[in-house]
């Protein structure tokens, strides 16, 4: 594993988005795997900013996102599909057809975990993936106690995870309690793994990413085997990480 160290938010937006510019280099038609949440918000301002300056061609480029809250229509403010929509799909000239993202209102949702995953597998699996981190060190919504060998399934959202998003919904009551997610194996399917980690809310993650074993009750710590695998995190969240070490 690698772990890039730098200085705050800013530089970690521009690391990662180099890293994806150059992915989307080295292949015009990349698979991406891409996030929601804060942490990847900065990356996908460079990265608008970069077609911008024509820096990259989209048009070739097909994503995968993670999950998405169940019952949520795409054109619902909170739904990962509005958030990625507005936060870098309607900016660069990628086609809609190529943007891949779980329906969570679909009619079967078994069904459509399973139509999901052989879309991963036919068009992917992605060439790099970006991760964010929970609070309680879960990818995509892989809860602590995920089996490793999970692929894209329905899940029932901890407190926690709630309380943590609370802040994009009106009330706590708003907050979905299911969402379908791409499993661990699934997300392990990747070829590269690029993990992001901003701030001091992520401190403890961080440092017990770092420090733990392989355990199902540490989702992300299951990245620690990938053979491609680098976090770029920033001094706030890596602090805790390093007090043990002094
Ligand atoms: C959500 C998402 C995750 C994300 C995590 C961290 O629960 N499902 O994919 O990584 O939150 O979010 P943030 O980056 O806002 O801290």
């Amino acid at each position: 594993m690698n772990i890039i160290v730098v200085k705050d938010y800013k530089e970690l937006s521009e690391r990662a988005c180099s890293i994806i510019e150059n992915q989307i280099e080295m292949r015009a038609a990349s698979v991406l795997g891409l996030a929601t949440g804060s942490t990847p918000l900065g990356t996908y301002q460079e990265l608008i900013q970069g077609y911008e300056e024509g820096r990259t061609d989209y048009s070739r480029v097909s994503t995968f996102n993670l999950d998405e809250y169940i019952g949520l229509s795409p054109d619902h403010p909170q739904s990962y599909r509005y958030f990625m929509n507005q936060k870098l799909f309607s900016h660069i000239n990628i086609s809609d057809e190529n943007t891949y993202i779980p329906d969570g209102k679909a009619e079967d949702l078994q069904k459509e975990c399973i139509r999901y995953e052989r879309l991963v597998e036919e068009i992917g699996p992605p060439d790099l993936q970006l991760l964010g981190i929970g609070e309680n060190g879960h990818i995509g919504f892989n809860e602590p106690g995920t089996s490793f060998e999970s692929e894209t399934h329905i899940v029932q959202l901890t407190d926690s995870t709630r309380e943590a998003n609370a802040r994009f919904f009106s009330s706590m009551e708003d907050v979905p309690t299911q969402a379908v997610t791409m499993g661990i194996r699934s997300i392990l399917k990747s070829r590269r793994i690029l993990l992001l980690a901003s701030g001091e809310r992520k401190a403890t993650a961080i440092k017990q990413f770092i420090e733990s074993e392989r355990t199902e009750q540490f989702p992300a710590s299951s990245l620690k085997d990938h053979q491609d695998m680098t976090l770029i995190v920033d001094q706030a969240a890596y602090q805790k990480a390093i007090e043990k070490e002094t």
